[in-house]
């Protein structure tokens, strides 16, 4: 038997959600799952760039053996209900950039473990799924929007349950994801924050993250321009990605922009602006990465609001 599932690209933190706030986006990467009929021929896992720019060093980077992040997931599924995974074909299809802040590894372990749950009868409900996603990525952020799709508000609890809400991203807002030529590891971006913040950054983002929700809720520029800001993690992250604090600066005299985020661990960068002006915004950050070296894609994408889908032939 062989199962495909589809699954789209994940923006997260969003200015200050930081491990809370995802958003599901339409980029994909299809993973396929066969059990294999020989005994004995164990794991094969293939990846196929299917992105726009190819991007050679993906392959690298994807593990292709039991150390394989979707491998780890279907693993701990097929735990779950006291089994253990055997010959088994995996292949990645994959459109999502790998380490540029648009979830790749969220929709790897994803793609994998609706494909093993559709394979093994559904033993799992989507919490759950949802929590050996999280324990497998570290984060909920990513892999919620991946599996249920849209914008997210999703919570890791100590026994290790998610909670997660979806909110509705107004139409009227631009969502244009900009991605450089370089690869930053989550791993390396998180290493650099701190284990504490003084109590006035973490109240700091209480009141945006607050905020935030309220201006998606009720369409408010203004708090929404006051809310995309953050001091958990992009203050620290800055030194990791030159010449974000000069697209921070420069895009803040344009009226149109409401905020300018990291896209999860960076490097990507996601602009929120209202529905006009979309040339100039993209012009500026062009300009200015071009100006330190860096080449950008530059994109402008609706909201996904479809999870993970299991394609049927
Ligand atoms: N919330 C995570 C982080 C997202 O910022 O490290 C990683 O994609």
């Amino acid at each position: 038997m062989k199962i495909s599932v589809k699954v789209p690209a994940t923006t997260a933190n969003l200015g200050p959600g930081f491990d809370c706030l995802g958003m599901a986006l339409p980029l994909y990467n299809i993973i396929t799952i066969e059990e294999t009929v020989l005994p004995g021929t164990g794991i094969e896992i293939n990846v196929i760039d299917k992105s726009e720019t190819s991007d050679e060093l993906m392959i690298d980077h994807m593990p292709m053996d039991e150390n394989s992040i979707i491998y780890k997931a279907v693993e701990l599924l097929y735990n779950s209900i006291g089994q253990t995974p055997s010959e088994l074909k995996i292949t990645v299809q994959s459109q999502i950039p790998i380490a540029r802040g648009l979830g790749s590894s969220a929709s790897v372990i994803v793609g994998g473990l609706l494909a093993a749950n559709e394979l093994l009868g559904h033993p799992a409900d989507v919490v759950a799924l949802l929590s050996i996603a999280t324990e497998v990525e570290g984060h909920p952020d990513n892999v919620t929007p991946a599996i249920v799709g849209g914008l997210v508000l999703t919570s890791q609890e100590e026994d290790g349950s998610i909670i997660y809400r979806k909110l509705n991203w107004p139409e009227e807002w631009n969502i244009t994801i900009c991605i450089p030529d370089y690869e930053l590891s989550t791993e390396i971006s998180r290493s650099v924050l701190p284990k504490e913040v003084p109590l006035e950054d973490a109240v700091f983002n209480a009141k945006r993250l607050a905020m935030f929700i309220e201006a998606v809720n009720t369409k408010d520029d203004a708090l929404m321009k006051l809310a995309l800001q953050d001091k958990l993690h992009q203050p620290y992250r800055m030194k990791l990605v030159p010449g974000l604090d000069r697209i921070i600066e420069n895009l803040k005299h344009e009226e149109d922009v409401l905020g300018c985020v990291l896209s999860g661990a960076g490097p990507g960068i996601v602009v929120i602006s209202k529905k006009n002006n979309l040339d100039k915004i993209k012009s500026i950050i062009k300009d200015t990465w071009e100006d330190i070296n860096v080449k950008v894609n530059i994109t402008t994408l609706p909201v996904e609001t479809k999870g993970a889908q299991i394609l049927t032939d």
